[in-house]
């Protein structure tokens, strides 16, 4: 029996799932990702890889796996880590984890929306750091969210997830979107479409929600920072090439905007030096899904996708 092979630690709720289907597995239980050698090796004569994010799924491992691969299914709702088109190219089926972890990313939004506006990070910082301080009428004074516009990059599921939180907040919602959303949707977050230069220029904080791809890299730039308010915020909860950074870290500089809350970079794991000083920016370590239950739940949909998969029968939520 060729094995399903789980090249990074997942919740023991995913094996769960392999094992009871009687599936032959192979997985990497580090905490540290699978090395590039290390994955190489270890995808030799897989059926099914079950990834995660961190493992670029590319023309090279497709070799190192074989013709008898039949599926990725990745452990993340994005999947700018695979190859999408060359696994399709093979007939190589991939499955992503997409709704059961709309609603912790919406949450890291909302929490990043108020981090940032409210100074929270660097408030903590100078509690943490000892440092003399005395409440005061304009001691730290941070932007209020509430009658402000928040402006939607990508009106998915956690991009809908995320303004229904703001506008709990007070917050009115534009939105710029690929295809246009339902009607029920527009009306029940009294939604305004815009362009996405309407709404960079016009609202006081954009949340970027839309997928990374060749589409979308470097959405945001020079020339888009150059649009936006110099009293707005940037966030980030999606993918990191989506935002050129040096770009961004310019426009802070330059005081084009008045902060960015980020979940995501563009080289992750590594951090852009120029916006590790800053205390305009809130730098959180890609914990958008991180809830044990949300990952449980992610484990549990990724490894269905492969017993589906490796039984011959059909995935619950492809990609191509
Ligand atoms: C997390 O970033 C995901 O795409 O699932």
């Amino acid at each position: 029996m060729t094995p399903v092979v789980v090249t990074g630690k997942i919740p023991q709720s995913g094996l769960d799932v392999l094992n009871k289907a009687g599936l032959k597995v192979e997985a990497w239980t580090n905490d540290e990702a699978i090395s590039r050698d290390e994955l190489l090796k270890a995808v030799g004569g897989a059926e099914v890889l079950v990834t995660l994010l961190t493992e670029k799924i590319d023309a090279e491992v497709l070799d190192a796996a074989g013709p008898q691969l039949k599926a990725v299914c990745n452990v993340a709702v994005g999947h700018n880590n695979i190859d999408v088109y060359g696994c399709t190219q093979r007939g190589i089926t991939v499955t992503n984890t997409p709704g059961v972890l709309t609603e912790s990313t919406a949450d890291i939004a909302l929490a990043l929306i108020l981090m940032v506006t409210r100074r929270l990070a660097e408030g903590e910082r100078v509690i943490r750091s000892a440092s003399p301080w005395q409440w005061g009428m304009d001691y730290m004074l941070g932007s209020s969210i509430q009658h402000k516009q928040l402006g939607i990059i990508g009106m998915g599921a956690i991009g809908a997830a995320t303004a229904r939180r703001a506008k709990a907040c007070g917050m009115s919602i534009a939105y710029t979107n690929r295809r246009p959303v339902s009607a029920e949707l527009e009306r029940e977050l009294e939604l305004t479409h815009m362009t996405l230069n309407d709404l960079l220029a016009s609202s006081d904080v954009v949340s970027i929600h839309c997928p990374s791809n060749d589409a979308t890299f470097h959405l945001l730039g020079e020339a888009q920072f150059a649009l936006m308010k110099e009293s707005a915020f940037l966030v980030n909860t999606a993918r990191g090439p989506i935002v050129d950074e040096a770009a961004l870290v310019a426009a802070l500089q330059k005081g084009e905007l008045a902060g960015a809350g980020l979940d995501v970079y563009e080289h992750e794991p590594v951090v852009h030096s120029g916006l590790l000083g800053r205390d305009d920016v809130v730098l959180l370590p890609h914990l958008g899904s991180a809830t044990q239950e949300t990952r449980s739940a992610m484990a549990t949909l990724a490894t269905r996708n492969a017993v589906a998969i490796a039984s011959g029968g059909v995935p619950l939520t492809p990609v191509n």
